[in-house]
């Protein structure tokens, strides 16, 4: 089973809404997923809750009320961190995963707090001793504006994967709102959205994501 987390000590960096719909796009490729959410606002089981009986199953799991035992037969389990965590808490986490998505968001408070998280993860023990790899995503960029062009840049600096910028869109608002990913939506409306997912796609299933 691959075990992939989506990271960031920042609130409202779009874990929650990256974790859903990588957990909705390898279901609709038929692979077996589960949902596992390490937040206490569980936002990703109040997405599960809202999913169409008729699409694809994704098992979830409280897991920030502790263990949680995720079925055998997963090929992914997708893992939602909660904001605010550092230092032991961190660790814990980062122990759970092989495989690293750390999404920011093109604002000059979030690139700053960004910096300093991205130390603390490239420092921890599995970081360290490549036995996780990570990647950066920017999230909610609004393309051509000069931060998306200086959110560019700063994500280079980090000598991280840069795996793709999503766009803000209103089609990841109704997306968390149904319980669907954009990949369920009609292709007409969600093309440029699709296309900005398959780098992150593309990547979770090769060698190059995982240690
Ligand atoms: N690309 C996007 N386009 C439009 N809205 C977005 C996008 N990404 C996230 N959002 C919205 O931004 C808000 C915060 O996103 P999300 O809940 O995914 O962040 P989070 O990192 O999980 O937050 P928290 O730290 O509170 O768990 C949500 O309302 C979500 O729908
Ligand atoms: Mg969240």
């Amino acid at each position: 089973m691959r075990h992939i987390m989506v990271l960031n000590a920042k609130g409202g960096s779009g874990k929650t809404t990256i974790a859903t719909n990588l957990a909705a796009a390898l279901a609709v490729q038929g692979k077996s997923v589960g949902l596992a959410d390490f937040d206490p606002q569980g936002s990703s089981m109040a997405w599960l809750e809202a999913r169409p009986p008729a699409r694809p199953p994704i098992p979830g799991y409280a897991a920030w009320q502790g263990k949680y035992r995720p079925a055998r037969n997963l090929d992914f389990l997708i893992m939602d961190a909660p904001a605010a965590v550092h230092g032991k808490e961190l660790n814990a986490l980062l122990r759970k995963a092989e495989t690293i998505i750390i999404p920011v968001l093109p604002s000059p408070i979030d690139m700053r707090a960004a910096q300093q998280f991205i130390e603390e993860v490239k420092k921890s023990g599995r970081v360290a001793r490549k036995q996780a790899k990570i990647a950066l995503v920017a999230n909610r960029v609004r393309e051509w504006t000069r931060i998306w062009g200086e959110l560019e840049e700063f994500l280079r600096r980090q000598r991280i994967p840069v795996l793709t910028h999503l766009r803000e869109s209103q089609n990841y608002i109704r997306a968390a709102e149904q319980g669907l990913g954009i990949f369920e939506f009609a292709p007409a409306a969600t093309a440029i959205d699709r296309d900005q997912w398959h780098p992150i796609l593309r990547w979770v299933r090769s060698k190059r994501s995982q240690p």
